[in-house]
């Protein structure tokens, strides 16, 4: 199948965008703080043509055709982003009458990868071809979570979005949430990002993760602070009731982990910033509490099969884990966790 199968006419524009994984700074990008993103070398392609007055689009992974008139809500399902998309760019100004979409994707769908923000950015980077649209990649980035939030329904930050249009694959991309100022450092020299998959379920992502956003907004109005961006000092934490003090500070020492991340990736120092990794994880699962058993035992699995450093990718209760491991060490490694997790997935 293709474009011209399906609509009857060739493409007009085509683009694509990775999906991330999140190596540094989970949960800190709703409060302001610094994330460190890195795409993975799996993209979502779009191709686009032409439409007036509706949104048509067939997803090559899912097998379906959809298409729905301009003004339509939400419904639920792929076409959303599509539809969410177009209504951003013309609620932005920018004259874009529909279109029509072929979605091939290598992202896996529910594993936490940002398979949807790898279809926005894509879509958005399509039409910006195909109407010939005046936008950067931040804009791009900026409209496509516009999309996610307020069409689709997602109170996401815009982490996942900026990673899949300014990340670059083998680079680390350092974002400071509150400036949008961003830098593409690479990874370290001799080393290789693991992305263990065991198809957790994600099923209470949504509610947790809105739950956990609702603590960290109460936490910065207990301390007085705009967002918890603004502390540095983690003592101040102490005064909050639990689980506040908890939540806050996962957030300010996970802001604290990626400037020292960042420190260790220009100084080319692997096992320093792996290390910060697992205590990422460590907080994410005490003190942010947004692990799962399996996932732990991944990341426990990974750093006894040799990784630098490992934990959970994104916002978890599900999803995978990221993995830093040592080039020399890749045959191992795969190995020995293909062996203990059968059904494991290893990008
Ligand atoms: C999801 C959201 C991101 C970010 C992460 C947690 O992936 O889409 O904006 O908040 O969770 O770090």
């Amino acid at each position: 199948m293709g474009f011209q199968e399906v609509f009857g006419a060739l493409p007009e524009a085509s683009a694509r965008a990775p999906g991330r994984v999140n190596l540094l700074g989970e949960h800190t990008d709703y409060q302001e703080g610094y994330v460190l993103p890195t795409p993975i070398p799996y993209f979502t392609q779009v191709e686009a043509g032409r439409a007036e007055g509706r949104v048509e689009a067939y997803s090559e992974t899912l097998g379906e055709l959809r298409a729905r008139p301009l003004a339509s809500p939400a419904q639920g399902d792929f076409l959303d982003y599509l539809l969410g998309v177009v209504w951003a760019l013309r609620e932005a100004g920018h004259p874009v009458p529909g279109a029509r979409f072929y979605v091939r994707s290598q992202v896996p769908l529910g594993a936490g990868l940002s398979s949807s923000a790898a279809l926005e950015v894509a879509a958005l980077k399509a039409l910006r071809a195909l109407y010939r649209l005046p936008l950067s990649d931040l804009e791009v980035a900026l409209l496509a979570q516009r999309a996610e939030v307020a069409y689709v329904g997602v109170r996401c930050g815009i982490m996942d979005q900026m990673a899949a249009s300014l990340g670059e694959v083998g680079q680390a991309l350092f974002l400071d949430t509150r400036t949008l100022e961003h830098e593409n450092l690479p990874l370290p020299q001799g080393t290789r990002v693991a992305v263990l998959d065991l198809g957790l379920s994600r099923r209470l992502a949504e509610g947790g993760y809105n739950q956990r956003r609702q603590e960290a907004e109460e936490a910065a109005r207990r301390l007085g602070v705009r967002s918890l961006r603004e502390v540095a000092d983690l003592c101040l934490v102490e005064s909050l009731p639990s689980p506040l003090d908890r939540r806050a500070r996962h957030i300010v020492s996970e802001n604290l982990r990626v400037l020292r991340g960042v420190e260790a990736l220009r100084k080319g120092d692997a096992g320093g910033f792996g290390a910060l990794m697992t205590q990422s994880h460590r907080s994410l699962a005490q003190d942010y509490e947004v692990s799962l058993p399996e996932l732990d035992a991944l990341v426990e699995a990974a750093l006894e099969a040799g990784a630098l450093g490992a934990k959970l990718t994104g916002a978890g209760f599900g999803g995978a884990v990221v993995a830093l491991v040592a080039e020399a060490l890749w045959e191992d490694f795969q190995r020995t966790l293909r062996d203990r997790f059968p059904g494991l997935r290893l990008l």
